[in-house]
């Protein structure tokens, strides 16, 4: 939802971002929100429930809460984010980062900056692929399964990109150094973390300090949840 801001069109919502628009069709069938129904529909019945919350605040709540369950560090965010009506309001498709693009740090800082995130930013928010596994048939990225997703939880199989993918921590920033276990995956976008002089200095201290990626992280997560977001 979040990602697709754009800081160059004030208009809301034409500006994209944090606004609900991602529970149309229209979206979800983005091919970088492939899998993301899923999440949907663990979602829907707190929303039918709690009518009053809207999509966009809930969408950034269950993010926020997953990543501090998870371990993370707590995210200082705030709600009342409102949602757009209908589909016609989605962003266009192509906003969203590639995970294979022909210039990975280039492609980064294009669709990075246009939401008016910065070099630390990047690298921080990255840190996310801590969490999750990647699957062939949705992304096209990852392996089917590897012995640290044969046996779920939840629908096994998948790559991930660090052992203990359910915990956030900064093993992340460690394993694309290393790239030592081939179970684990490594995307062009994220090797080029490692790889970039700029981005490789933050990438440096996140393997070595999980205490400042925890800090940088949590502000540039709580940035994030706020772009293009209209408060009532
Ligand atoms: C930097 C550009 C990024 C690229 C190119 C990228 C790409 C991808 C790809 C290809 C997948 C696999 C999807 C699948 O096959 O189901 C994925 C999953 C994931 N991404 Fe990213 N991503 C990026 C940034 C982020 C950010 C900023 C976050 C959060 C702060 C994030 C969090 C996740 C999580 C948690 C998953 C796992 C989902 C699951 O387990 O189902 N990613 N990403």
């Amino acid at each position: 939802d979040a990602g697709t801001y754009d800081k160059n069109i004030e208009e809301w919502p034409k500006r994209g971002g944090a606004n609900g628009s991602l529970r149309f069709d229209a979206e979800l069938k983005h091919g970088a929100n492939a899998g993301l129904v899923n999440a949907l529909k663990l979602l829907q019945p707190i929303k039918d429930k709690y009518s009053g919350v809207t999509y966009a605040d809930l969408f950034q709540l269950a993010s926020a809460t997953a990543i501090e369950e998870a371990g993370g560090p707590k995210i200082p965010m705030k709600y009342g984010r409102v949602d757009v009506t209908g589909p016609e309001q989605c962003p266009e498709e192509g906003r969203l980062p590639d995970a294979g693009p022909p210039s990975p740090g280039q492609h980064l800082r294009d669709v990075f900056y246009r939401m008016g995130l910065n070099d630390k930013e990047i690298v921080a928010l990255s840190g996310g692929h801590t969490l999750g596994r990647a699957r062939p048939e949705r992304s096209g990225w990852g392996k089917p399964v590897t012995k640290y997703t044969k046996d779920g939880p939840g629908t096994p199989g998948g790559q991930s990109w660090t052992v203990q993918w359910l915990k956030f921590d900064n093993s992340y920033f460690k394993d694309i150094k290393e790239r030592t276990d081939e179970d684990l995956l490594v995307l062009p976008t994220d090797a080029v973390l490692v790889e970039d002089p700029s981005f490789k200095e933050y990438a440096e201290k996140y393997a070595e300090d999980q205490e400042a990626f925890f800090k940088d992280y949590a502000e540039a997560h709580a940035k994030l949840s706020n772009l293009g977001a209209k408060f009532d």
